[in-house]
């Protein structure tokens, strides 16, 4: 199986100086399916509202469009969704 995997980390700094690694997120981007995100993360709706998780500290986000359980994956993707998760470097960021 073929996955991107991105890692987010959050730190705590004062002015230049690092102070802690406040947590750790990683989000794999699975070929054909789901977007899995583990570790230390909260997910809200639009208006800021936080889902309930109940603890949880892995889960699929849809990607395909395809779940009754937007915007969690409920394995409505099998065999419906093709893409290949290949990494690749997007192009810098335009400056103002
Ligand atoms: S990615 Fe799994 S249901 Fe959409």
């Amino acid at each position: 199986m073929t996955a991107i995997i991105l890692e987010l980390n959050c730190n705590l700094w004062l002015g230049k100086k690092k102070l802690k690694n406040m947590s750790k997120t990683k989000l794999t981007i699975n070929k054909n399916g789901s977007i899995k995100v583990e570790g230390d993360f909260e997910i809200v709706d639009s208006e800021g509202t936080v889902y309930g998780l109940e603890g949880r500290t892995a889960l699929g986000l849809c990607r395909c469009g395809l779940s009754a359980n937007k915007p969690f994956c409920d394995g409505s993707h099998r065999n419906t969704f093709d893409h290949e998760s290949k990494a690749f470097d997007l192009p810098p960021m335009k400056t103002k």
